[in-house]
């Protein structure tokens, strides 16, 4: 079989960020930091860690921040070097070269769909990664969500969703996979819902945002119709290119996913980020220990 090299991602990161107003009043949300470092940042080295070499964010307003954030900065170079503070000059060094970055405009907040479409024509005939803002994802000595999907998309070669069980009373934040019960640890989708209730949802395995598509799921994204609310989504577009008879599948996450669209999602994403630096866990584990204890 002839593999691709799967080398580049699609980032939709035009969206408002209401949830997190006032923060998100003048700074994109996808630049709240957790811990010290902005979401956005997290994203691109997963994939790049992954062996993404192009990334195409697809931005809308107020969101020249990212871009300033991965561009490089020659005077903020030359002051850290003048203070001799080298680590840090290789830091901001790193985040200028992790990746060639295009950014596209999304015109008008139209879907996530209509989002991907707006990057396709950096996009030749060739499968891609597709990553949402707000899904942070943590395995600890394993492989990333991003290689998870690639080396599921090198067994499949087809468009592969990033699936994880969820409790069934969050089953309508989700677009929930129907899937084909055997060992094997890429599961043959059979049916997707997007955002079902309770009783609707065909399982409670939610799909996560972190995909991998082909040129047919664009093709899908072109003909799929607009919801309601005028807005096209890669969720209604999965759901024709299933009811074509086309093959998806969906990847059972290896790790925990922190949803830092939510408020409690990004505050678990960020108190597990500063357990993780070695300088400061333990007075912060003290801190909660007792932070907890004032509060019982
Ligand atoms: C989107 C997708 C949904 C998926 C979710 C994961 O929904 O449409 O299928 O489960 O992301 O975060 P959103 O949360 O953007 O409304």
């Amino acid at each position: 079989m002839n593999k691709q090299k799967i080398t580049k991602a699609i980032l939709p990161v035009a969206g408002f960020g209401t949830r997190f107003l006032p923060a998100t009043r003048a700074q994109p949300k996808e630049m709240l930091p957790i811990f010290d470092i902005p979401a956005i940042q997290l994203i691109v080295e997963e994939a790049v860690d992954a062996g993404i070499t192009d990334i195409i964010m697809v931005t809308g307003r107020d969101k020249r921040a990212i871009e300033d954030h991965f561009d490089k900065n020659f005077e903020l170079e030359q002051v850290l070097s003048d203070k001799g503070k080298l680590e840090e000059l290789a830091m901001v060094r790193r985040i200028s070269k992790m990746a060639n970055i295009a950014y596209v405009r999304q015109p008008k907040p139209l879907g996530d769909g209509h989002a991907i479409l707006c990057a396709k024509n950096f996009v030749g005939d060739e499968p891609v990664v597709v990553l949402f803002g707000d899904d942070i994802v943590k395995n600890k000595g394993g492989k990333n969500a991003v290689q998870q999907l690639i080396d599921s998309y090198n067994v499949v070669q087809k468009p592969v969703v990033m699936l994880q069980e969820v409790p069934r009373k969050d089953v309508s934040k989700y677009g929930i996979a129907d899937i084909l019960s055997s060992d094997n640890a890429i599961k043959k989708i059979t049916g997707f819902v997007e955002k079902p209730s309770v009783d609707e949802a065909p399982s409670n395995f939610g799909v996560i945002g972190k995909y991998i598509i082909t040129p047919e799921i664009i093709k899908a994204l072109e003909t799929t119709k607009p919801g309601k609310d005028g807005e096209i989504r890669l969720a209604n577009a999965f759901m024709d290119y299933l009811a074509d008879g086309k093959d998806l599948f969906g990847k059972i996450l290896e790790g925990v996913r922190y949803d830092t669209g939510d408020k409690l999602g990004f505050l678990k994403a960020t108190v597990n980020e500063a357990l993780s630096r070695e300088d400061i866990k333990d007075d912060f584990i003290h801190f909660l220990k007792n932070e907890i204890k004032s509060f019982e």
